[in-house]
């Protein structure tokens, strides 16, 4: 970005760049041109690719059938080949695991299943030799029932850790303090008879909410960022961000979720204005530490002037909130991803978007998008709609073979036992790692926790590598070419017309002679588009950077697309 842009002049700026070319394209001379390597940005999270590990599922290397720390790390050698700049590994603290791992029972130790502290620093050491930062999963909302800060609270009411935790007496045992709905199902509240209270839960009864208006707690908590840091991290993933206060009136819901609808992001359990604080102290830790260490917030949010705010009124908290107003679209429609794209890049104060579909929450990509016919070229398309975004990108492990949710059929035979203590209807998209076609896919020499995908014969690492026209070599392309390439690594975002309500088409523009266009066909038949928007005169001169499946250059601004077809073309 030439200048950080407030919202007015991004709407101004917008008419002008579909109504008056031309202009423009004088307006941005002002941008000096990048070189190749090059950054327009000043912190590596404004452009970088981050890849969720979910360590269960990763690389078992003790042969238990469960994921290891020193999994990830005899795996670094991929992910740096694959040209990831950090990675996101989902909690693996010791938990009793009703929510696998988002349930901590200690936070500033290793669960046994997945090694040691040292394994930790072994795997820092390793990453950062390779350039890889790693952020941790902060479970900062909640943590389980089983911690000792929790045993201690629901030991008697007069505990000095009572108010760590949200206790309430409603009306008794059988009335709770409101009839609030949880994420996770059932009442918000759980009635503990020892003490004759309720104890408050945006998630599970064995995940209680901490108190964050207690200081005490407040600074345990700032203890755990410190320690990581302090271990190598490179900043935290932080977890189920909306919900860290409630509204202390204790409201009862106007409007109660109809059975099965959400129950998340109600004014009176999320986004309230209390969260600020804590995130702007939590970011002031942050950035007393070198290197730039980055929060990347699991921040939901009802619009995206909301999401807005997520960032801090001073730019002071969270640096990179994920965008669900993107991730959770599911429809391959070109003009609900126009929308989305457009929101996040015209209405964010030119802040730095998170864009990702796919993660443990998520069913991956591959399925949503995929019409059970075309799904590998759609994964191709999928793929190049957030990497080639200006912003930061997320990537969930997998994604880059094109692998596959567990159908609910087959996860529902899936049994549980003591690696599996429950069945999670999320475990279709938290399938072992495909490394190769060979036993467990490469995953385990034992017995998996969780049964490897049935695709994995035809997408794994080993068969994808040989294939150079395969999902896989589609990633590490496209993952190359948003390092080398000025415009995609941080080149501004052009919103373009392309004519069709079928063709997506944006631009990215690192200066007046760096511009490169990127079009994509959701639709199953081949596609006019004519575009509008582009800078200067239409030239005559392109050159296809990737198209699949294999295109020429567009010539003018009118081209056909192929069904499905993505491509991207440098104009020069
Ligand atoms: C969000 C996490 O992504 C999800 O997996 C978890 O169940 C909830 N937070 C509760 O921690």
């Amino acid at each position: 970005m030439c200048q950080p842009l407030c919202s007015s002049e991004v709407d101004t700026m917008r008419v002008l760049l579909i109504m008056k070319s031309a202009v423009l394209a004088v307006a941005i001379m002002t941008c000096a041109a990048l070189l190749p390597g090059q950054s327009r940005s000043s912190h590596w999270y404004d452009h970088a690719v981050i890849y969720e590990i979910y360590p269960r599922s990763f690389q078992d290397t003790n042969g238990d059938g469960i994921g290891d720390l020193n999994g990830i790390t005899e795996r670094l050698d991929y992910l740096k080949q694959l040209g990831v700049d950090a990675i996101w590994i989902t909690p693996f603290f010791p938990s009793p695991n009703v929510d696998f791992g988002y349930d901590v029972s200690d936070y500033m130790n290793v669960a046994p299943e997945y090694g040691t502290l040292k394994d930790w620093d072994r795997l820092v050491t390793e990453a950062n030799k390779r350039g890889i930062r790693i952020l941790v999963d902060f479970v900062l909302n909640h943590t389980s029932d089983q911690h000792p800060w929790f045993k201690e609270s629901r030991s008697s009411r007069d505990n000095p850790k009572r108010d760590w935790y949200v206790w309430r007496s409603g009306g008794g045992p059988k009335q709770p303090p409101t009839h609030w709905t949880s994420i996770f199902g059932g009442y918000t509240w759980t009635w503990d008879n020892k003490t004759q209270q309720w104890y408050y839960h945006i998630f599970a009864p064995q995940q209680p909410d901490v108190n964050w208006a207690n200081p005490a707690l407040r600074k345990a908590m700032f203890d755990v960022v410190r320690f990581w840091l302090n271990h190598g991290a490179s900043g935290f993933r932080l977890d189920a961000t909306p919900y860290l206060f409630e509204d202390p009136a204790f409201p009862e819901d106007p409007n109660p979720p109809q059975a099965g609808a959400p129950a998340a992001l109600e004014p009176y359990n999320s986004g309230r204005p209390e969260n600020h604080e804590v995130l702007r102290q939590m970011r002031k830790i942050l950035d007393g530490y070198p290197h730039d260490p980055v929060l990347l917030g699991e921040s939901s949010t009802a619009t995206i002037a909301d999401l807005a705010k997520v960032y801090g009124a001073n730019r002071d908290e969270i640096q990179l909130p994920m965008d669900f107003l993107f991730g959770n679209l599911t429809a391959l429609n070109a003009g609900i991803f126009k929308k989305q794209v457009d929101a996040a890049e015209l209405q964010l104060s030119g802040q730095t978007p998170v864009f990702f579909f796919s993660s443990h929450d998520h069913p991956r990509q591959w399925t949503t998008f995929g019409n059970g016919k075309n799904n590998d070229q759609i994964a191709k398309l999928t793929a190049t709609l957030t990497l080639a975004q200006r912003g930061c990108v997320l990537l969930y492990y997998g994604e880059e073979l094109g692998m596959g949710n567990m159908p609910a059929g087959e996860l529902k035979l899936v049994p549980t036992g003591p690696k599996r203590p429950r069945a999670d209807d999320r475990d279709g998209e938290r399938t072992p790692m495909q490394w190769n076609d060979a036993l467990n896919a490469g995953f385990s020499t034992g017995s998996p926790w969780l049964p490897v995908e049935t695709g994995y014969k035809r997408y794994n690492v080993v068969t994808e590598q040989r294939n150079s026209s395969s999902i896989y070599s589609w990633y590490t392309q496209l993952l190359r070419l948003r390092h080398e390439n000025p415009a995609l690594r941080d080149g501004d975002y052009l919103p373009l017309e392309s004519g069709n309500p079928d063709v997506l088409a944006f631009g990215r523009q690192a200066s007046p002679t760096d511009v490169v266009l990127i079009v994509l066909n959701t639709s199953a038949k081949e596609q006019q588009a004519d575009i509008s928007g582009m800078p200067g005169q239409w030239q005559g001169s392109h050159r296809m950077l990737m198209a699949s499946p294999a295109a020429d250059a567009p010539r003018s601004q009118s081209f056909t697309v192929a069904p499905y077809g993505v491509f991207i073309a440098a104009l020069q």
